[in-house]
């Protein structure tokens, strides 16, 4: 009993020692340590980020640090700043912390990665030739899903589904078949599996992250890990393919293995993989297509964009539908997406403080930052939902980015100060999204293949767009709190 209550008392003593050790410094951004000592304020952040960063900027300003799980996190929410944090490769460093959550949550361990050169070979297969060659071969993928879907509506009959799924496991089962293989296409089984174990393993992505799974959903996430390792692995997605068919991820197999990667690695980096290039273009489809089902007036417009463009195409478009669509002007399109991303794409971009340095904010004014600490940005919270740049930042405005003249708008100020950051859904610097045209685009086929081809409705004309859950924020694209229940069949061809 005595043993007891001293190791109780030893416990409590080191983390009052722990939990008073730091405060702030002349010349540090307002530390804000929270009142649960060594958690800080973890349960806040994990639980909904967006409220947590609002109410820390409301009460501290564009500039603070916050203690999590032991860590200090300083926060900067000024658009005008972030260069000085996205140019500095020498104090902060992007790799660390990632290298950190790919071992966290893909359990996956690259000793010798080199981020520059995957970034190298990342943009080389997602720019130029290669980026229209996966769009062409993303643009039949989706053709054939959606005839699959087709065949089971009639122009007579209502299909109902949730919107999310709709677009989550089209786009998915496309980018997959694009990405992953071709030869399997034909195996509907096999497509279904890997994206039902996809949804269960993202399903718990957040929680990975963060390492607050209940034993029963560690179990249930090391099963689907399992799982994917083994439906990812070469053996498989190579099963029945002749020699001259290489996959985007057969190229990026050997680039692994020029790396020196080991076959173990190389199978859970698939999974990594497999997350980053589909884990984000569904649930966008799915906000896009929402804002424009509860908005007709944004719905009349992108139809009458798509109208045009039949024209103007007198009659190509219908021999080959929406071929070369990403190569057409579409700015009624492009500002409706610009805005649902704007609303929904909440990654938060951090980098490791590995040596002290002095952050000088736009306003001039400096921050000391310590070695160790993490810094990150949050776009989402400023520009993306600030109202001195976005007025009304809540509401979807389907035009937001578009001039009186129809053409794109990219001028945004804040104080006066013309913006070089308005929104960042893409993130910005050297770790900007790599797939991020390969992603318009397929969102862009996706969408406009569903408005030409089905009659889709609300099944409740008076449903709002669900709300986002809230412990997505930080992870990319937003994932809605429930789905939005549609009806669709086959349009008449008049
Ligand atoms: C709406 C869809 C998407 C959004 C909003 C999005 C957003 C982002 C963001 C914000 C980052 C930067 C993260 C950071 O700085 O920490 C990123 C990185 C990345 N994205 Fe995307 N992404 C999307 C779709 C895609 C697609 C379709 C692909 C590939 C096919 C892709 C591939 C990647 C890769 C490989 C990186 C890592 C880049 C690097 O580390 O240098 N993304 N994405």
């Amino acid at each position: 009993m005595l043993w007891t209550i001293f190791l109780l008392l030893n416990g409590l003593l080191a983390l009052v020692i722990l939990y008073s050790s730091r405060s702030r410094q002349r010349n540090e951004p307002p530390l804000d340590k929270g009142f649960i000592p060594w958690l800080g304020h973890a349960l806040e952040f994990g639980k909904d980020a967006a409220k947590f960063l609002t109410r820390m900027k409301q009460k501290h300003g564009d500039i603070f640090t916050v203690r999590v799980c032991g860590g200090y996190i300083t926060v900067l929410l000024d658009p005008n700043s972030y260069d000085t944090l996205l140019d500095d490769k020498v104090s902060l460093d992007f790799s660390r912390y990632a290298q950190v959550l790919m071992q966290r949550i893909f359990s996956l361990r690259l000793p010798n990665h080199n981020p520059d050169t995957e970034r190298a070979w990342m943009e080389q297969h997602f720019q130029g030739p290669s980026l229209a060659r996966l769009s062409s071969t993303m643009h039949l993928h989706l053709q054939t899903l959606l005839r699959d879907e087709e065949r089971s509506c009639s122009p007579a009959d209502w299909r109902q589904n949730g919107l999310f799924s709709l677009c989550y496991s089209l786009l998915f089962r496309a980018g997959y078949l694009t990405l992953f293989g071709a030869e399997n296409s034909n195996d509907v089984t096999a497509l279904a599996t890997v994206y039902k174990e996809f949804r269960t393993f993202d399903g718990l992505l957040a929680k990975l992250a963060r390492s607050t799974l209940k034993q029963e959903e560690k179990r249930a996430a090391g099963l689907s890990q399992e799982r994917l390792w083994e439906l990812l692995s070469p053996a498989w997605l190579s099963r029945g393919k002749g020699s001259e068919s290489r996959s985007w991820q057969q190229s990026y197999l050997s680039h692994l293995q020029t790396e020196g990667v080991d076959t173990e690695m190389q199978r859970r980096a698939m999974l990594l993989q497999l997350w980053a290039t589909q884990g984000n273009a569904g649930p966008a489809a799915f906000w896009l297509l929402s804002f424009l089902l509860t908005h007709p007036e944004a719905m009349r417009a992108v139809r009458k964009e798509i109208r045009g463009l039949r024209l103007q195409e007198d009659g190509a478009l219908q021999r080959h539908p929406l071929d070369t669509l990403e190569h057409r002007s579409t700015p009624v399109f492009d500002s409706v997406l610009s805005e649902t991303l704007r609303l929904t794409a909440a990654a938060l971009i951090t980098r490791e403080v590995v040596q002290d340095k002095t952050l000088r904010l736009a306003s001039g004014q400096a921050y000391h930052l310590r070695q160790g600490d993490r810094v990150c940005i949050f776009p989402f919270l400023s520009p993306q939902m600030d109202p001195q740049i976005h007025h009304n930042p809540q509401t979807f405005q389907y035009d937001r980015f578009l001039n009186a003249d129809g053409t794109e708008k990219k001028k945004f100020y804040k104080g006066g100060e013309r913006l070089k950051y308005y929104t960042m859904p893409w993130g910005a610097g050297d770790n900007m999204c790599v797939g991020r045209h390969f992603a318009v685009s397929g969102i862009k086929q996706f969408v406009f293949m569903v408005l030409s081809r089905l009659d889709l409705e609300l099944c409740d004309p008076t449903a709002i767009v669900p709300p986002v859950n809230p412990s997505r924020y930080g992870f990319g694209m937003l994932q809605p709190d429930g789905d939005l229940e549609v009806r669709y069949r086959l349009k008449t061809l008049h």
